[in-house]
């Protein structure tokens, strides 16, 4: 609580707020607390020209957000009263070990809590302990016994397959979904060749589940978790969930299929006894625990988790949003999140939200996403911001006479917002619609995945079913 005049804002909020990355989920974390009563300045490092046009926010581009010390000097020396941190990276490199020891308050895991998102087999192995219930499989260290299981996965009756999952953060190329053993074989080599020695597992080898995805990210403090409404990725890079995969085409919010009944029971079945299992081994989780399921026909799973908020998850959540996030995302980082749901008058884990839904379109550069081509020139720009859309800038550039060029493989994420999905879909394409470069790829069926008669609640909308499966 120490110097709390200094960085305390009149609601009990943040007054100054760092933001860690450049993307457009940093983006749009910019954008919504630097608009938040008591929020005096929000500073981005490194940000980008786009996160530096929005006002009250300064850009700090030479600092990078894997500079542990850069970053702890800059959020000392401006009286930052509260880190967040965006992207994965700079987690992994131990960046919220160090603040917290700055006695920086700081929305974002330690690496060690962070684990949950940089090993797979460490997920697995929280899960477990959790009861928490997660795809058929075990993680390996040799080749020989992970073939031997997805030999076994693969033979089983109506198998559609089996998953290999490489251990390490892999920037969304780690996972190869096979549709049989010779598929399986060759990722299990291609895991096995890259990298070199080091100790502990390497690969997860998972039955293959059917059904729709779904992404559920909490809020936490260690121990409360609060969660944003459920969203859905989009990602293949073109429709009908054909191409390579990507970073994430877009995403929508709310889901049809995810009701909020099962939504609170998921809070209560995977993100609390997670938080309970991390705390259990000392290391409290504070910051965005992201759960990534698979709605199966018998009950949801858990696929993954992460130790942020999804990129483009966070585009179509934080608009939503009804409440200030920066006291929060403050609750958070200090333990309180408890506190101050109690303050809030909230009752249950969700955190309450607009009436609107969100529809994100991600325009991606050329070359995407092997080799993303830089420096095309955006066109439309004024004409994309258009009433109840929102452009969250992902990879751009700005020239010094105004015009923004590519910079990035994921270049915009268009958000529409509208009464319901269909009326958000539309200002969204209406928006994209308006932005042109050379080269740009996009998809046209964002939140069209739905087929009109799933707006019932999935099986197993009492929760995720602990124990089963394994
Ligand atoms: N057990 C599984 N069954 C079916 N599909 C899976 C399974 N595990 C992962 N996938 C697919 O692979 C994608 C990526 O896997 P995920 O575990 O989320 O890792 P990452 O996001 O780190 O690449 C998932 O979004 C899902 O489409
Ligand atoms: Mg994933």
């Amino acid at each position: 609580m120490k110097a709390a005049n200094a960085t305390t804002g009149s609601t009990g909020g943040p007054a100054r707020i760092l933001v860690v990355g450049s993307g457009g989920r940093e983006h749009a974390l910019a954008w919504r607390l630097a608009r938040e009563a008591g929020v005096e300045r929000v500073l981005a490092a490194p940000g980008s020209d786009a996160i530096g046009a929005e006002p009250r926010v300064t850009c700090f581009p030479a600092v990078a957000a894997t500079d542990v010390a850069a970053l702890t000097g800059l959020a000392r020396r401006e009286g930052v009263g509260l880190v967040v941190i965006g992207p994965e990276g700079p987690l992994a490199a131990g960046l919220a070990d160090a603040l917290v020891v700055a006695g920086i308050p700081t929305f974002g895991p330690s690496a060690a809590a962070a684990r949950i998102e940089t090993s797979k087999a460490f997920c697995r192995e929280v899960a477990a302990e959790a009861g928490v219930r997660t795809a058929r499989g075990r993680a390996f260290e040799a080749p020989g016994p992970a073939l031997a299981l997805a030999r076994e996965l693969v033979a089983a009756p109506r198998s559609p397959g089996v998953v290999i999952k490489a251990d390490g953060l892999a920037g969304g190329k780690g996972v190869t979904v096979c549709d049989d053993l010779p598929a399986a074989e060759r990722a299990l080599a291609a895991v096995f060749a890259a990298g070199g020695e080091r100790p502990g597992p390497r690969v997860v080898v998972e039955e293959r589940l059917v059904g729709r995805e779904a992404s559920l990210i909490a809020l936490a403090d260690g121990q409360t978790a609060l969660a944003l409404p459920a969203a859905r990725d989009h990602k293949r890079l073109l429709d009908a969930d054909r191409g390579p995969n990507t970073g994430g085409m877009g995403a929508y919010s709310p889901l049809p299929d995810l009701p909020e009944s099962l939504a609170a029971a998921l809070v209560e079945t995977v993100h609390r006894p997670i938080l309970a299992a991390l705390a259990r081994r000392g290391s409290p989780f504070r910051g965005a625990l992201y759960a990534g399921l698979i709605l199966t026909d018998r009950g949801p799973v858990l696929l993954e988790c992460n130790a942020r908020f999804g990129d483009p998850e966070a585009q179509v959540l934080l608009p939503r949003l009804a409440l200030p996030l920066a006291p929060l995302l403050l609750a958070a980082a200090r333990g309180g999140l408890a506190g101050a749901a109690a303050g809030l008058g909230l009752h249950g884990p969700l955190l309450p939200t607009t009436d609107d839904a969100a529809v994100a379109v991600v325009l991606a550069a050329a070359g995407y996403p092997e080799a993303p081509r830089p420096g095309d020139r955006i066109d439309g720009l004024g004409a994309g911001a258009a009433r109840r859309a929102l452009v969250f800038h992902a990879g751009t550039g700005r020239d010094p006479d105004g015009t923004y060029r590519t910079r990035g493989g994921r270049v915009l994420a268009v958000v529409g917002l509208g009464h319901d999905l269909a009326a958000a879909r539309r200002r969204a394409e209406r928006a994209a619609g308006a932005i042109t470069f050379a080269g740009l790829q996009r998809r046209h069926d964002i939140a069209a995945d739905l087929p009109p008669e799933v707006t019932r609640a999935p099986a197993g909308a009492g929760g995720l079913a602990a124990g089963s499966g394994r």
